[in-house]
C-alpha cells in the first residue's frame, strides 16, 4: 500500500498521523496550520469537559456522583447520543458501561466497529434519580454541552440510541417505531435511530429489529 493511501485509510478510522518537521519542509505553514488546530481543538475539548463538571445548571447536580461527559474517538465519524447516565455510568463518570454498554459494544462490533472508533455521549451528563426519564428543563440545561460536543467533533453520522434521546434530539412525540428506518437531520448531519441496547435482551423479534437498524445505520454512512 503506497503511503498516500495509507494515510487516507488512517485518516478515514480517526487516527491522527503525525508528521515529522523536516519531511514537510516544502509545506512548513501547513504543518503549522494542522497543529495549531489540533492544539485548539484539545484545548476546547478540555475547556468543554471542566464546564461540564462543574455544571450546576439543574437540579441533578445535587444528586449526582459525578458528570459523565462522554468517551470515545474525537476524530471519529460516528457519534451516538443515549439519554442519560444510569447508576453504572454515574459511579465510573464514563457513558454506557454497564449491562446497557456491553450490548451496545456488541451492537458496534455487529457493524464492524469497535467502541474506540466512535464518540458515545449523552442527552444529559447527569443521572437522573433511580434512572427516571430526563425532564424537559434537564434536557434544555444540558442540551448546550451536546450542540458543542457535536460541533467540536463534526461527525458523518448520528444514531440516537433509545426513543428518549431521538425524541428529544428530532423534538417528536413520534414513537420509536416510526422514527427508525427513516434518515433524519440534526444541524445538517444525517442521523439515524437506533433501538436501545436493552432492546436486545428482550426477544429474538427485538434483536432483529436492532441489526436492521443498525445495517440501516451503515448504508446511510456509507452514502455521505
Ligand atoms: N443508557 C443510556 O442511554 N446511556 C447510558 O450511558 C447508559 C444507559
Amino acid at each position: 500500500m503506497d503511503e498516500a493511501t495509507r494515510l487516507q485509510y488512517l485518516q478515514a478510522m480517526g487516527i491522527d498521523v503525525w508528521v515529522p518537521r523536516h519531511q514537510a519542509d516544502s509545506e512548513p505553514m501547513a504543518i503549522e496550520a494542522h497543529e495549531t488546530t489540533h492544539t485548539d481543538s484539545q484545548q476546547a475539548w478540555t475547556d468543554l469537559q471542566q464546564q461540564v463538571s462543574q455544571c450546576h445548571s439543574c437540579d441533578l447536580c445535587q444528586t449526582r456522583t459525578q458528570t459523565v461527559f462522554g468517551v470515545g474517538n474525537r476524530h471519529a465519524n460516528w457519534l451516538l447520543i443515549g439519554e442519560a447516565p444510569g447508576q453504572n455510568e454515574d459511579l465510573q463518570g464514563e457513558p454506557f458501561v454497564g449491562k446497557a454498554g456491553q450490548l451496545l459494544n456488541e451492537m458496534l462490533r455487529a457493524i464492524g466497529l469497535d467502541r474506540e472508533q466512535v464518540y458515545i455521549a449523552n442527552m444529559l451528563k447527569c443521572r437522573p434519580p433511580n434512572n427516571r426519564d430526563p425532564q424537559a428543563d434537564e434536557v434544555a440545561a444540558c442540551n448546550g454541552f451536546l450542540q458543542q460536543q457535536i460541533a467540536l467533533l463534526q461527525p458523518k453520522i448520528i444514531l440516537a440510541v433509545g426513543r428518549i434521546a431521538a425524541q428529544n434530539l428530532l423534538k417528536t412525540q413520534q414513537p420509536l417505531s416510526r422514527l427508525r428506518g427513516t434518515q433524519h437531520q440534526l444541524d445538517g448531519i444525517p442521523l439515524v435511530v437506533v433501538h436501545h441496547p436493552a432492546y436486545l435482551l428482550r426477544s429474538l423479534t427485538e434483536k432483529a429489529k436492532a441489526w436492521e437498524d443498525l445495517q440501516f445505520a451503515l448504508s446511510i454512512y456509507q452514502t455521505v
